[in-house]
């Protein structure tokens, strides 16, 4: 009996308790609970607007939403403004919309996203930084879009993702180094995509192989096939090897030759490289990357010219020859005459240059005597 009545009172008090507590977490955070946008469905922190023919993203999400689902809708944009106060949102779902690009600073602040759907949308172009603050992002999907081009750098810093989904678009080349910070990733799907399989894939290919020969090649998930050249088509990336094409690290064939021209003159280097893939040629001088302009250019052709040369234009001049298989440089020394016309008459011009500063000089010591 005494025991009965001792426990009703702790049972009373701890009604009392919870009573207080409800009644202060309802006065303190009434907004919370009540906000919820209009067509969707908030339950908990889940936001749930699918199949509304929303055409754009409701206003009024709360910002303690982990879970927003916009699937099925008629959603064009995803505006920069319209996420970033979203920080603790982890799952965001946005298949079967109308999307068409994404736009740097539209996932800038969900620095919690784990998981980002984007399949079956229209996208066409991507800007570089879109996703480069996802730091947290495990799983990205983008299939069925209209995607024709990577950046090699738009995937930078996303080192928790372990499933890229780019399956059916419209991707043909795989720029070198785009997956190198990618360093959980054990999902990439590229399958339906007309990739060409030329000289400039062969990393790629290396890569798939190394992944086969390190034993985590499962079934489908690193799927890739060429489908261009034709003779190729359907053969699966890691089954092609450098002997179906012809590909060719960098051979130069018309080396630039050792000059010497005067001030004001014209100086032309040349240089032509072969390779397959075509090899791009950059021209440095003493080493450092030549800075072109006005009276410093190339040509289509790759020759180097300086329109009016300068006494500075002296130097060592190298044509470096560069494709995905390797490089090759050549180096010509220019040396410049002081003067125009014959070049024999550096001196004259070296001279009077001398004279100037010997009567300065005097003139300097006299007026310090004085
Ligand atoms: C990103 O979040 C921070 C803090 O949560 C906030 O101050 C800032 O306004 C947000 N950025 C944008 C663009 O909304
Ligand atoms: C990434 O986040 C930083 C701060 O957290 C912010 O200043 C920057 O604008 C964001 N960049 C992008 C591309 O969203
Ligand atoms: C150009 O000059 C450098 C050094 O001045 C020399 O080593 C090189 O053999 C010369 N090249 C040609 C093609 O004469
Ligand atoms: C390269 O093109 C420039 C400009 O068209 C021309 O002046 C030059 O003679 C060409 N050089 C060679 C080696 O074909």
């Amino acid at each position: 009996m005494h025991q009965d009545t001792a426990a009703a009172a702790f049972l009373r008090r701890n009604m009392v308790l919870q009573l207080m507590l409800l009644m202060f977490s309802l006065s303190s955070f009434p907004s919370v609970t009540a906000e919820c946008p209009d067509k969707c469905t908030c339950v908990k922190s889940n936001v749930r607007c699918a199949y509304q023919e929303l055409d754009r993203i409701p206003d009024l999400i709360s910002p303690d939403t982990t879970d927003l689902d916009l699937r099925f809708n008629k959603i064009r944009d995803i505006e920069p403004k319209s996420l970033t106060h979203l920080t603790e949102l982890k799952i965001l779902d946005f298949i079967n919309n109308i999307i068409s690009d994404l736009k740097n600073g539209a996932f800038a602040n969900l620095s919690k996203l784990q998981i980002l759907y984007l399949d079956r949308n229209t996208i066409k172009s991507i800007e570089t930084g879109v996703f480069n603050n996802l730091t947290t992002l495990e799983e990205l999907w983008l299939g069925s879009n209209s995607i024709h081009t990577l950046d090699s750098e738009m995937f930078k810093g996303l080192t928790k993702l372990n499933t890229l989904y780019l399956s059916d678009n419209m991707i043909r080349n795989i720029p070198p180094g785009i997956f190198d910070s990618l360093t959980s990733l054990s999902i990439l799907r590229l399958d339906k995509n007309p990739l060409t399989c030329d000289c400039d894939m062969l990393w790629f290919v290396n890569v798939l192989k190394k992944i086969r020969d390190d034993n985590w090649f499962h079934d489908r998930n690193w799927d890739a096939t060429c489908h261009f050249p034709i003779k190729i088509s359907g053969k699966s990336l890691v089954e092609i090897t450098e002997n179906d094409f012809q590909c060719a690290s960098p051979d130069v064939i018309e080396v630039p030759e050792n000059k010497t021209v005067s001030v004001g003159e014209q100086l032309q280097l040349s240089c032509k490289a072969v390779g397959n893939p075509a090899p791009s040629i950059t021209w440095a001088k003493d080493d450092i990357d030549l800075e072109l302009g006005q009276r410093v250019q190339v040509f289509q052709n790759n020759t180097l010219i300086i329109s009016k040369v300068e006494r500075t234009d002296g130097g060592q001049y190298k044509c470096v020859a560069s494709n995905s298989l390797g490089q090759k440089s050549f180096e010509a020394m220019v040396k410049v005459n002081g003067l125009a016309e014959n070049g024999s008459n550096t001196m004259f011009g070296v001279i009077p240059f001398f004279i100037i500063i010997i009567i300065f000089a005097n003139c300097v010591l006299y007026n310090d005597i004085l």
